[in-house]
């Protein structure tokens, strides 16, 4: 390794990345915040030929769960059934590299949960309190959690959860929020008695603070450091650990009917017993001992459940390490908005590889390079199409689509013999020499997106290079120079490939395949010999394939649909207007008339002209619902209603004699009152 934290050496490598809540599918927030930065340190770890685990699976307990399943009437089983199966094949897909992908529904994970639980109550760990919790009359339970809402004391934010607000990142408990309500009735909740197990963070104060504040001021992100500095200063409460829920991990204690373990408890155990699936009876030395570094990567939302709460209950246990580092990143936007999963503002990763087949590698390399590192970030298609077209497609594919070209072309594809060598060439070869370590370097504290960016640069390094010696305009005449020239080149392609493999494994596969470079580790990356002449090489293919502006419009489409379906379920009736007397109603003369004509107003394309049989010779009406019907013809002999005694009004030259009632449905249509059935034309409406 180039550079550990603290200088401390490390014999193996923990990495963990939360575990997804299996109620919906995935999204490119979910990849930018946490999965494609913590893949990538994985693979730039094994590449250094560091021991390594890498943790992931489905959180399928907890609120989130069982809403939805309320939602779509089916048992929580069903939905973490569906989506656990649609997010572990995603992540397959798209190359993040789990040792393990598993599930806090499986049975071993309840075992170890349970064990944990009973340990810490054994020794005394809990502190058991009879407390007042808000209660649904109507829905007959208890309200843990999501399950309520309410305004955050601390920001203000009216849509906090009963265990956080989403909006300040603050954890809370149910009876901090002001104006409570139900998310099961929307009733008031009322409190009622209940027995539960707290973990006394009150009491971990002093060692979080040592641990954290003092320790880790240096290494750990300002945004991690910083919301656990704040947490801290404002005194830590005890957090109770248990729920009255009938879904998740059962109390392992005989008077707790009917009560489950806090999803946040169970959850974060996930990466223990999932270590215990992977390694069996060798797993404790993941998680016991000092030489192993463990590393969670989070989301911003999760930082005080993994820097504070879960480390209280690995310390309450005893045995195990604490972890190295915790790099949160910040949130993601899609299109200048919050990505919603409830919502369906999102770009979904299954939908995304069903519409970009073969694309994996642009996504990674979109997101990593807008990855939100230092501050919340925006995703949009443009962006995405120009990361592809301008720096995928023009700077690294192109770099060595022409190296592979012109080796075939000149040298019937085997690695040319390097000659005499030039000041240029000794320039690029000691330059090429400094990456790995620039781009390890990076990747060792948490920095992606200047880590992407390095191995760019030494692709950039190579445009420049072809660029000042132009092999294609060299051979004719002098062929060793060309020789040299291509041999370097390719040298920077080799080394591309192995500096590229923690972003863009798929790329990474494809130029060892077309070099036919046998797979090479990290430390062999930086020298100018990786390719051997006379080596013979494969036929090049093409890397990347630029992306058409109807590919973005479609995805841009997609959204606005999105939008508009968004903002007509947000539709509610309007306010009902001020009270008015009978009589003052009994002034507008409403009646029903007879459609005898009906055209287009010239030159207004909103308006139609009705000639309205109103039993007293007819009238002209000008209506402004042109746009809804497009065949006005066809509105011959239909009844309308009309306001018969208002004043007379020219409209684009046609004198208007009423108004004809419409109508105006919640996408903005206007739809034309008819009587149900066939009346007198004439008559009044009231
Ligand atoms: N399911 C949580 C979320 O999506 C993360 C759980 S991480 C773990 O916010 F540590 F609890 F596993
Ligand atoms: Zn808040």
């Amino acid at each position: 390794m180039i550079y550990t934290e603290k200088d401390k050496k490390f014999k193996r490598y923990t990495v963990t990345s939360a575990l997804p809540y299996a109620n919906g599918p995935v999204h490119i927030g979910h990849l930018a915040g946490v999965y494609v930065p913590a893949d990538i340190y994985v693979r730039y770890l094994r590449a250094q030929g560091e021991q390594v685990m890498f943790i992931g699976g489905s959180d399928e307990h907890g609120v989130p769960i069982t809403i939805k399943a309320r939602k779509e009437g089916c048992s929580p089983q069903d939905i973490v059934d569906r989506y656990h199966t649609i997010i572990k094949n995603s992540f397959a897909e798209l190359g993040i590299s789990f040792d393990i992908y598993s599930r806090t529904s499986s049975k071993e994970h309840h075992e170890t949960a349970a064990a944990y639980f009973e340990k810490l109550y054994k020794e005394g760990k809990f502190i058991e309190k009879t407390s007042m919790q808000y209660y649904d009359e109507e829905a007959g339970q208890f309200l843990a959690d999501r399950y309520i809402t309410g305004t955050c004391p601390h920001c203000g934010n009216e849509r906090a959860y009963g265990d956080q607000c989403e909006a300040c990142g603050t954890s809370l408990n149910a009876t901090d929020l002001i104006n409570p309500k139900s998310a099961l009735s929307g009733a008031k909740p009322v409190l009622k008695e209940t027995k539960h197990w707290f973990l006394p963070l009150d009491k971990d104060e002093p060692w979080l603070r040592q641990w954290i504040l003092e320790n880790h001021k240096d290494d750990w992100k300002t945004n991690v450091y910083g919301q656990c500095k704040s947490w801290i200063d404002a005194g830590l409460q005890p957090r109770a650990v248990t729920r009255d829920l009938d879904w998740g991990v059962k109390v392992p204690l005989k008077d707790a009917e009917g009560k489950v373990l806090y999803v946040w408890f169970d959850a974060p155990i996930g990466y223990i017993s999932f270590t215990k699936q992977l390694k069996g009876d060798d797993w404790e030395k993941w998680w016991k001992n000092d030489d192993t570094k463990l590393v969670h990567f989070i989301g911003k939302d999760n930082i005080v459940f993994h820097c504070i709460i879960f480390p209280s209950m690995l310390h309450a246990d005893g045995s195990y390490i604490l972890p190295e580092n915790v790099p949160a990143n910040e949130f993601l936007n899609l299109e200048g908005d919050k990505i919603s999963t409830s919502r369906n503002w999102a770009v979904w990763l299954h939908e995304y590889l069903k519409e970009f087949p073969g694309k994996q590698d642009v996504l990674r390399y979109t997101l990593c390079s807008n990855a939100p590192e230092t501050k919340d970030n925006d995703f949009t298609w443009k962006d995405f199409q120009l990361k592809n077209n301008s720096e995928l497609v023009a700077i690294l594919g192109n770099f060595i689509n022409r190296i592979l070209v012109l080796t075939h072309k000149f040298f019937g594809g085997k690695v040319p013999v390097k000659g005499e060598l030039t000041d240029l060439d000794r320039q690029t070869i000691a330059e090429m020499a400094l990456y790995p370590e620039k781009v390890g370097r990076s990747i060792e504290t948490y920095r992606f997106r200047e880590a992407l960016a390095e191995m760019m640069n030494l692709a950039r390094l190579g445009n420049k290079y072809l660029t000042e010696t132009e092999p294609w305009k060299l051979f004719k005449e002098n062929p060793e120079r060309t020789a040299t020239v291509l041999n370097i080149a390719l040298q920077v392609c080799a080394n591309l490939a192995i500096l590229c493999a923690p972003f863009l494994p798929f790329t990474a596969d494809k130029i060892h395949a077309m070099l036919n470079l046998p797979a090479k580790g990290w430390k062999d990356a930086g020298g100018a010999e990786l390719l051997e002449s006379g080596y013979q090489l494969a036929q090049p293919e093409l890397l990347f394939e630029k992306i058409e502006d109807a590919e973005i419009e479609a995805q841009v489409n997609k959204l606005l649909e999105t939008k508009r379906q968004n903002e007509l379920n947000a539709w509610q009736p309007a306010s009902i207007k001020e009270k008015v007397a009978f009589d003052d109603f009994g002034k507008v003369d409403i009646r029903v008339g007879t459609v005898l004509e009906c055209s287009k107003v010239p030159k207004a394309d909103k308006l139609l002209q009705f000639k309205i049989d109103d039993g007293m010779g007819g009238r002209t009406i000008v209506s402004g619902i042109a746009k809804y019907y497009p065949e006005p013809e066809k509105l011959v002999g239909m009844q309308v209603c009309f306001i018969a005694n208002f004043e007379p009004r020219k409209l684009k030259g046609v004198v208007s004699e009423g108004m004809i009632l419409s109508a105006e449905d919640k996408d903005g249509r206007l739809v034309l009152i008819t009587p149900s059935q066939l009346v007198t034309t004439g008559v009044n409406v009231g």
